[in-house]
């Protein structure tokens, strides 16, 4: 039996017709960027999450960019992160010259440790970007307060958490900004690269609508610098076929969790593997469903042969990359994290996954440390 890491081709079987006339409406109209089709997808999206302004832009490594810019983050400005992400994240603070001050995750949830992010913010914290991965809401409240006292922005890394919940808030819509990815293998997928920016300050909406557009409202005139970065309306129009899909998705993705939960203890493997809890607090939307495995690498080479997708997210922790060796941190700064990219792999999690096949991945991984 094959099981995919993510089977995007059963997904779009099941809407094809849709999401064709959606395809077509684009060609007919001739209008490829921005315009009507990209102004109706930001109001759904506002409207569906509970943003007040939405701000679609090329990439969710983009909406991080333009939401880190119109925070004021620039040279000699720190911003708080985590180091067990993907390397948008830190990517988007440094490209704008500022220091990314990583701080380690609670193991629990993978998600920064609250505590200690409340004891990095000093002096020269301009911005602080949590990262609620694999889908799961990171704990904010603890900091949240202090930050906005402090005047520092809260960009919250939500590439993977579309509609992922807290305290009944989306992901994306609790701090200053809320940047999305629509990078096609996440839960609301375009037919290439997408993101958008959440807000719910309009005046900050209409900095990064201009930022988004070379720094200018108005044609010719630029008020200040700012990038090409616009959403297509062929992304758009599929993304707002998509998009009335997404809760059936989301609660597919969370049954399967469940599952994998109770095949996993029934397989008596506990001294093997650990499962991803869910959000006991909020909403989980499990963009992965990711195991902790002792052994993970070797795990990881079986369950390939058996024909089985799988994938680390992530092995590397960003304190450790090689563009960051500037920065001054070595092995064993953040204990929690290093271990993560050792022990983590992330298993089949399609909206499309049999029951058949989520019996045969854990039965494999049984087999494995029987
Ligand atoms: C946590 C995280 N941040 C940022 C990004 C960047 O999004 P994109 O690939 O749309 O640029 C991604 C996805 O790739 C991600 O998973």
């Amino acid at each position: 039996m094959r099981v995919p890491l993510l089977d995007l081709r059963a997904q779009h079987r099941a809407i094809r017709e849709e999401i064709d006339q959606a395809m077509a409406r684009v060609v007919e109209a001739q209008a490829f960027v921005l315009g009507e089709e990209v102004r109706l997808f930001e109001e759904v999206i506002a409207a569906r999450l509970g943003a007040l302004h939405a701000i679609g832009v090329a990439s969710g490594s983009d909406a991080l960019l333009l939401s880190l810019v119109a925070s004021g983050v620039g040279p000699g400005d720190e911003v708080v992160t985590t180091p067990f992400t993907f390397f948008a994240t830190a990517g988007a603070i440094a490209r704008l010259g500022a220091r990314p001050v990583f701080v380690d995750i609670e193991p629990a949830s993978w998600n920064l440790d609250p505590a200690r992010v409340l004891a990095a913010i000093g002096p020269r914290t301009r911005a602080i970007v949590p990262v609620h991965l694999y889908g799961r809401v990171a704990r904010m409240e603890p900091w949240l307060d202090e930050a906005r006292a402090r005047g520092v922005a809260v960009v919250e890394d939500a590439a993977q958490a579309i509609d992922a919940r807290r305290g009944g808030r989306a992901a994306g819509t609790i701090g200053t900004f809320g940047c999305l990815s629509f990078f096609p293998s996440k839960n609301l997928g375009a037919f290439g690269d997408g993101g958008m920016v959440l807000t719910n300050d309009p005046d900050k909406a209409t900095r990064v609508r201009r930022l988004r557009t070379h720094g200018g409202e108005k044609m010719y005139r630029h008020d200040e610098v700012g990038m090409n970065s616009r959403l297509d309306a062929i992304q758009a129009a599929v993304l707002r076929a998509k998009l009335p899909y997404l809760e059936g998705w989301t609660e597919a993705r969370r049954g399967i969790a469940d599952r994998y939960r109770a095949l996993l203890a029934e397989a008596g493997i506990s001294d093997f593997v650990r499962p991803a809890e869910d959000d006991p607090e909020g909403r989980h939307v499990y963009h992965q469903f990711t195991i902790r495995a002792v052994r993970r690498d070797e795990l990881r080479a079986s369950l390939e042969s058996a024909g089985i997708g799988t994938a680390v997210y992530y092995p590397v922790p960003l304190h450790l990359q090689p563009c960051f060796a500037h920065l001054g941190y070595h092995e064993g700064d953040f204990p929690q994290a290093e271990r993560a990219c050792r022990e983590v792999l992330s298993l089949p999690i399609s909206p499309t996954l049999t029951p058949e096949q989520q019996g045969y991945v854990v039965e494999r991984i049984r087999a494995f440390y029987a």
